[in-house]
């Protein structure tokens, strides 16, 4: 009886200095974030990393008022782990909103009983819902820096960013998604540097589809749709987002056999293009910019651009396109409309500069800005509506 006893005493011995080992090992910490994926006028959604399993949570309020707690769920389960994506609705246009992380590491998960361990606290942040009524802002874009963070960060030096402003990421801006580590290099940049309290919208090129983490970039960079296309609605403008997928046919034995982007561009976006540009926007809307990777060239270079060529021209041209943004040569080139086979121009970017596009009650302002702030190009797009 006595034998048995000591050794209930010492397997609860063991179990308490274990336990009290893993809360010593709780320190818990925010880090890849937070950052936001997708604003609207009426949402947005946040992400950010925990550095171990975690019940984690945003706390939020629209200027003084109470705040709020929104956390991730799913099927009514609280959704842990250490990547984290949650989503605030009910927002308001133009709206500011402040917000913070919560987290509590998850140390004992049993059926029924959980044991956290101590909570952390992120800096409040601030951002504001996008407003379609709004007069006036600058979307800035970024293209093909194939994962020079040193080279993104010294552009940055050139951006001063204002409440209301946006950022785009059109594409190829890591180099191949091998594993998620250059993703994440990108995220912390951005965290750190503007993405927590402004809209940052990616947008798929095609080295981002390229090894076996290129799923991460969706699931890094949410969207309310699930998709790699989108609208984007502020201020006047309509910036519509596809993916332009790979450039070669899916055949091409660079693929391995894993590319099925004829399907997404011809099946899946065409049809939702066609039926955005053929329904009525709910707002007036005086720009549509359209905004993917690999350009509308006319020059046949890639099976993917006379795909889009043929399958999206004519849709924007119906549309009243007033203007494309893409990337994808490392050339930056400006190509007028030519009223003809192509109604509005294309502005391509390049890897040493970001393009400011100013966006007033009548007209697009576009610089090219280079490293050392140098204005390489300007051209002004006047509303076609
Ligand atoms: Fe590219």
């Amino acid at each position: 009886m006595w034998v048995r006893v000591l050794f209930l005493i010492a397997v609860f011995s063991t179990w308490c200095l274990g336990t009290a080992s893993r809360a010593a090992d709780s320190d818990l910490a925010i880090v890849h974030g937070p950052y936001l994926s997708d604003v609207s006028e009426s949402a947005a959604i946040i992400n950010w990393n925990t550095s171990r399993e975690a019940y984690t949570a945003v706390e939020w309020q629209v200027d003084d008022g109470a705040w709020r707690t929104v956390m991730a769920s799913r099927d009514g389960l609280v959704i842990t782990g250490t990547r984290h994506s949650v989503t605030l609705v009910g927002l308001k246009p133009g709206q500011r909103i402040s917000y913070r992380i919560v987290a509590k590491p998850i140390l004992y998960y049993g059926s029924n009983n959980v044991n956290y361990g101590s909570s952390v606290t992120s800096t409040t942040y601030a951002f504001e819902t996008l407003n379609r009524a709004r007069k006036g802002f600058t979307a800035y874009f970024f293209n093909d820096l194939h994962s020079d963070i040193d080279r993104l960060k010294t552009l940055f030096e050139q951006v001063q960013l204002q409440p209301g402003d946006l950022v785009f990421f059109n594409g190829d801006m890591v180099d191949h998604m091998v594993d998620e580590q250059v993703l994440l290099r990108l995220i912390d940049f951005c965290a750190e540097r503007f993405a927590a309290q402004f809209p940052l919208y990616y947008v798929r090129g095609n080295h981002e589809t390229r090894g076996s983490a290129a799923p991460m970039v969706q699931a890094r960079f949410p969207t309310f749709g699930g998709k790699t296309f989108y609208t984007v609605e502020h201020g006047g403008a309509q910036f519509i987002v596809l993916d332009s997928g790979e450039d070669k046919e899916d055949s091409h034995k660079e693929y391995s056999g894993l590319a099925d982007f004829d399907a997404l561009r011809d099946q899946i976006e065409t049809p939702w293009l066609r039926q955005l540009v053929t329904t009525p926007t709910a707002a007036p809307t005086k720009f549509k910019v359209a905004v993917f990777h690999i350009p509308i060239f006319g020059g046949a270079r890639w099976h993917s651009e006379q795909q889009i060529a043929q399958l999206w021209r004519p849709l924007f041209n119906q549309a009243g396109l007033d203007l494309e943004m893409s990337g994808h040569t490392h050339v930056r080139t400006w190509l007028p409309q030519d009223y003809i086979w192509r109604h509005f121009p294309i502005m391509i970017g390049g890897t040493h500069s970001f393009a400011k596009l100013t966006f007033d009650e009548r007209s697009i302002n576009l610089d090219v800005i280079d490293i050392s702030g140098r204005l390489l190009d300007h051209h002004k797009v006047k509303a076609k509506l």
